[in-house]
């Protein structure tokens, strides 16, 4: 089986990773690439074959290629129609949306393979996570159910996290020698953890001058005492057997995550009271954080070895 794929977003950040992996996986091949600039001009883009033109972002050209997935790159808010016009004429064409704009749809299947492998399975509509909702999620899921209060996550984001599109999130000037927090009430990806974990998250989010990478600090209050040793063995049992987390003893470092398809969890710590706790993952928020998650959202939607293509 060679999985024919559609995509429109694949200048973006995002999209260009998506690409790259695409090109060296064994059972796909991208067939269209849609732009809203660059109509008619050849695909540029690392992976991309020779021959490849850029379509007009046009769903009924994109529905003439008969895709098998298509994959929506596209900023928030531009997802939606794209995937209403496509469920008009082709139910069967799996979409994995990498925006915000179904996250919350309980007619979408969250893609978060650690969590929802077995919807993810033979699903044809898959909401891509967030990136700082993966770092959180993967930090705080072990422990959800022992929390007294939400968890606070203190989250630190290279400025690929804003896109290509110029803005104070991405802006030299702003970030040279600089940490800018933004969005420090109400961000999208609290809702999306509160969906998961059926908790609330209060999260913190930041940006830097670096280009790429994540991480996120968790502080955990926990509703009975507990030891480090025990709070250790249980985020190594829960995580033993997940190919795309890392638990480690350390804390982890965000520069080793970055151009790696996994999420690294690890320096749990706990206070002397044994209420208190802090837990910090890393990811890179370009792959791990989208593009590796989606191709292994990709894989198991078609039932293929979640780990092909991310050798
Ligand atoms: N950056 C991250 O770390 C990250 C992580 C997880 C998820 N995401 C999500 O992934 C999506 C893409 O993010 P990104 O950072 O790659 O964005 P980006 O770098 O800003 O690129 C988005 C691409 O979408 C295309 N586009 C722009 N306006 C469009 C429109 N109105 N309709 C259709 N396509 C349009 C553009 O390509 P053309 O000019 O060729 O049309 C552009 O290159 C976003 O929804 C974002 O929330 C991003």
């Amino acid at each position: 089986m060679t999985l024919r794929v559609g995509m429109i977003g694949a200048r973006g950040y995002v999209g260009g990773e998506l690409v790259r992996l695409l090109a060296g996986h064994p059972e796909a091949e991208i067939v269209w690439i849609g732009s809203t600039s660059r109509g008619g001009h050849p695909v540029e883009l690392e992976g991309a074959k020779a021959d490849l033109v850029y379509s007009e972002a046009d769903p009924d050209s994109l529905l003439r290629r008969e895709v098998d997935v298509v994959f929506l790159g596209v900023p928030n808010g531009e997802a939606k129609g794209w995937a209403s016009s496509i469920d008009a004429r082709a139910k069967d064409t799996c979409i994995i949306d990498l925006s915000t704009d179904h996250r919350l749809d309980e007619q979408w299947v969250y893609g978060n393979p650690e969590h929802n492998r077995t919807r993810v399975a033979g699903a044809r509509r898959i909401a891509n996570p967030g990136c700082y909702a993966t770092a959180a999620l993967l930090a705080i899921a072990p422990v959800a159910e022992c929390l007294r209060s939400p968890a606070t996550v203190f989250g630190v984001s290279g400025y690929s996290g804003a896109g290509a599109k110029p803005s104070p999130r991405n802006d030299p000037d702003m970030l040279r020698d600089n940490v800018v927090p933004y969005t420090l009430t109400d961000h999208s990806h609290e809702r999306e953890l509160e969906r998961v974990l059926r908790q609330p998250v209060r999260l913190l989010p930041h940006v830097s001058s670096f280009f790429r990478g994540m991480m996120c600090t968790v502080a955990l209050s926990l509703r009975a005492p507990v030891t480090r040793e025990l709070l250790f063995e249980r985020y190594r049992s829960v995580y033993s057997n997940e190919h795309f987390v890392r638990f480690i003893e350390g804390v982890p470092l965000l520069r080793d995550a970055c151009l790696t398809h996994h999420v690294t969890v690890g320096g749990v710590s706990v206070a002397s009271d044994g209420f208190s706790a802090s837990v910090v993952s890393v990811l890179d928020n370009l792959l791990a954080g989208a593009a590796s998650q989606a191709i292994r959202n990709m894989n198991l939607a078609f039932g293929l070895n979640e780990e092909l293509g991310l050798a």
